[in-house]
């Protein structure tokens, strides 16, 4: 998680603290990760190389709520982006969330102008549902103004 969240792009577009320590990697594997597990209110989770077990992404259902809503949030080590790696492992926390978790809608965000986020939204089927004023704080620590999209359990799928 330290070494990962090193990567600028990670930085710039996501939440994570910037800059990143090795006590914010510690606190989020030690105590984020399994309280957000414990209450099950998100579920992070990590893509990892089948043979060396090496970090290769994040997926994460975060905001879960008992209506069935729920925000998907996504990151990919430089190393192992432009191989569809972020695309299929979010694509089965889908079809997990879609099914054995009976989610009905799930949510999209991306500050504006991430188009490597945006398309792979488009590519897990979400619709873009337009564009929220100042609704995203940043890594550094500044309002942006945000894309927002949704899939709905009754989408066809992808
Ligand atoms: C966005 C991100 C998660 C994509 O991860 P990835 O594993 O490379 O994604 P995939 O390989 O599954 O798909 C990437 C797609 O985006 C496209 N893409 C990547 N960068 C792009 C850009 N700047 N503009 C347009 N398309 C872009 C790729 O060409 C690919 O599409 P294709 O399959 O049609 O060619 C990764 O770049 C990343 O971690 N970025 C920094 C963190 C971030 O932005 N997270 C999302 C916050 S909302």
């Amino acid at each position: 998680m330290f070494s990962a969240c090193q990567d600028l792009e990670i930085q710039r577009w996501t939440q994570v603290p910037a800059p990143y320590t090795r006590e914010h990697a510690e606190d989020f594997v030690g105590r984020q990760a399994r309280a957000a597990w414990a209450a099950a209110t998100s579920t992070p989770l990590a893509v990892v190389d089948a043979t060396t077990e090496a970090l290769l992404a994040s997926v994460t259902l975060q905001s879960m709520t008992d209506e069935g809503d729920a925000e998907i949030a996504f990151w990919c080590v430089p190393e192992a982006r432009g191989q569809g790696v972020t695309t299929r492992a979010a694509a089965a926390l889908l079809r997990w969330g879609f099914g054995a978790l009976g989610l009905e809608r799930v949510e999209w965000r991306a500050a504006v102008g991430n188009h490597g986020s945006l398309r792979v939204a488009q590519k897990l089927g979400f619709t873009l549902d337009g564009t929220l004023r100042h609704a995203i704080v940043l890594g550094d620590g500044a309002r942006h103004d945000c894309w927002v999209g949704s899939r709905l359990a009754t989408d066809p799928p992808v």
